[in-house]
């Protein structure tokens, strides 16, 4: 067995466009084969395409806020969450937008990825929510307690506003988000159905910070 090790000096702060390099490097290398291609970046020679990618949503959704956690000492991203805050009405949701510099059928499949994620998120994230659409921990710094710190922060905030949370988790993400009192709605999400994509869940956490302990609930 492995010594235990020392749990780095964290801080949790706000992305910024110049932190965009190192957060394009650590998703692809915490995500699969697969879900990089899903988001944008299948490899690194996309690197610069992914980073306008996130740059044009930073820049120009009032919805979108990036935040990261720092590793104080070495300087480096340990981890990095996207997140979406719908506060009135219905939401004021742009959706998943297939990867504009995908052509032939990469372009169409993530044309058909898009459409089924935002026809069933419209159906069921009905009134004003905060939204999880991305939650990364580098392979470096796995079990941490990086990822827990920006689910605190993103439940801190959903509870401030009043606000219940959605997350459209995968199988590795949801023990974290059960943690955080986010619960399977829905089953599994009906776009694995028509996309070969990993196994996705839908998780919702009620107002307030209320836990539904029913049926389904993810364990
Ligand atoms: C999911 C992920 C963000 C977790 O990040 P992390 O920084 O390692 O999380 P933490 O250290 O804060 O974990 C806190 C606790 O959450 C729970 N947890 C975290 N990952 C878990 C998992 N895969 N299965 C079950 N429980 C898990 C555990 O209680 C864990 O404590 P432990 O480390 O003692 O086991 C990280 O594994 C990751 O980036 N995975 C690949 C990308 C991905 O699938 N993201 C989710 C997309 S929806």
């Amino acid at each position: 067995m492995s010594p235990p090790q020392a749990r780095p000096n964290f801080v949790v702060e706000r992305v910024q466009p110049v932190d965009l390099d190192q957060i394009v490097e650590l998703i692809h290398d915490s995500f699969s084969q697969e879900e990089s291609a899903l988001i944008g970046c299948p490899d690194p020679s996309y690197y610069p395409n992914y980073r306008e990618r996130i740059l044009e949503v930073m820049e120009s959704d009032p919805c979108d806020i990036w935040i990261q956690v720092k590793d104080v000492e070495k300087g480096k991203i340990a981890a990095v969450s996207n997140w979406r805050v719908f506060m009135n009405g219905k939401p004021d949701d742009r959706g998943d937008e297939p990867v504009a510099y995908y052509t032939g059928e990469d372009r169409e499949d993530s044309e058909r990825s898009a459409r089924f994620m935002n026809e069933n998120r419209r159906k069921v994230m009905t009134g004003p929510f905060v939204y999880l659409q991305l939650c990364n921990t580098s392979p470096d710094y796995r079990h941490m307690g990086a990822g827990s710190l920006m689910m605190q922060w993103g439940v801190d905030l959903a509870d401030a506003l009043f606000l219940p949370g959605w997350i459209e988790a995968s199988v590795e993400g949801t023990g974290l988000y059960k943690a955080f009192g986010f619960y399977l709605q829905g089953g599994r999400a009906p776009w694995v159905a028509h996309c070969a994509h990993e196994e996705r869940f839908q998780v919702q956490r009620d107002r307030w910070g209320r836990v539904e302990e029913e049926e389904g609930v993810i364990r």
